[in-house]
């Protein structure tokens, strides 16, 4: 079946979605019956380009390398001006699915959530791995997801293309999540683990994080714990259908940890992690993030460098613990994938 999707954004994570779609073509139509066909691209920095039958996506990706505008595209198109406003794009290109890949933006979920809403109410199915508006506005685009009979999936938005949404919904339905806690920032995770095994001091292994890609653009969002309760947060209200705000969550990130009580901890067997903790207790929601000193023994204390990884508590498994990639090109680009396969399912069953 044929898809066709509309990329807004097409940064890291954007491209790693095209790399995938062309190394993996022939594999998804034999296995999956699933034909992506990319009808648009704008990005705020390499411009638009608009094509109905469906871009060729090795073109673009050279383009793209090559540090080529969007609309030096040579292939069939519509022509188009440099820069296309995506909120007209979204309402006039004909397609079944909106990838919003933009930037995240923590304090009012903008532009990504305008985004959405247009194409929520233009009959386009949304895909996101932006943290922004999955924390911030959840439950009103699903609800408007709902009410027009399309799906709002956010599987990237936590812990990237690590099956997290996707486990809950097909593996683990049936159960009850009593508590969930976790490693949720590959950063701080980095961090700690270089403080502790290679002798580093905080401000030094902070500056090789940024250097290796892995901090946020402005790394307080990763230090102070911000991206991390942005996550936690994602995790109260979609899978335990809380209605917290990331003001509403305990907060304390890693900036004030020294070596020395890292090593205190080490002797002591226990390590230092920044635990994301979502507990339920009837009605009652607590989400919290925090460094906590946990037992050796603990499998998430065996979590080490950019690993992320996430414990649910839950009645009829017990605990049950996924460890994996929290950030990365294919790892993200991966999630969208994931997401869209999720869709052409639900689709190919109801033939809609
Ligand atoms: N800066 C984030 C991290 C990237 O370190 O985990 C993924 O959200």
């Amino acid at each position: 079946m044929e898809y066709r999707i509309i990329m807004i954004g097409c940064g890291t994570v954007g491209q790693g979605f095209l790399e995938i779609l062309e190394r993996k073509a022939e594999q998804l139509l034999d296995q999956y019956d699933f034909e992506p066909r990319i009808v648009a691209i704008t990005d705020k920095l390499k411009g638009s380009v608009v094509a109905p039958e469906g871009l060729n996506i090795s073109k673009i990706l050279y383009r793209l390398k090559e540090g080529q505008r969007l609309n030096t595209y040579d292939g069939p198109k519509i022509k188009t001006e440099e820069f296309l406003d995506p909120l007209n794009l979204i309402e006039q290109v004909e397609a079944e699915i909106l990838a919003e890949l933009t930037y995240t933006n923590l304090k009012t979920g903008e532009p990504a959530t305008s985004y959405i809403k247009k194409a929520l109410r233009t009959g386009k199915h949304v895909v996101t791995s932006n943290k922004g508006p999955a924390a911030l506005h959840y439950h009103e685009l699903k609800e408007l997801a709902s009410v027009n009979h399309l799906q709002f999936r956010i599987e990237g938005t936590v812990m990237s293309g690590t099956p997290v949404f996707h486990l809950v919904e097909n593996g683990l339905a049936g159960n009850d999540i009593r508590e969930i806690k976790g490693i949720l920032n590959g950063t701080t995770n980095f961090i700690l683990t270089k403080m502790e095994n290679d002798q580093m001091e905080y401000e030094e292994a902070l500056k090789l994080a940024q250097e290796l890609g892995y901090a946020e653009a402005d790394p307080t969002a990763d230090v102070e714990g911000f991206d991390a309760v942005a996550k936690a947060v994602i995790l109260a209200n979609v899978l335990m259908g809380g209605k917290i705000k990331p003001e509403e969550v305990k907060r304390q990130g890693i900036s004030a940890l020294k070596r020395k009580d890292i090593l205190e901890a080490k002797e002591a067997g226990q390590r230092f992690k920044l635990i994301a903790r979502i507990k339920k207790d009837g009605s009652r929601i607590e989400v919290s993030v925090s460094p906590e000193k946990i037992p050796i023994s603990d499998p998430l204390a065996g979590v080490m460098g950019v690993q992320n990884a996430l414990t649910f508590e839950t009645d009829l498994m017990g605990e049950i613990t996924i460890q994996g990639a929290g950030a990365g090109r294919i790892e993200t680009g991966f999630s969208i994938l994931s997401d869209i396969l999720a869709i052409s399912r639900t689709r190919s069953k109801t033939k809609n």
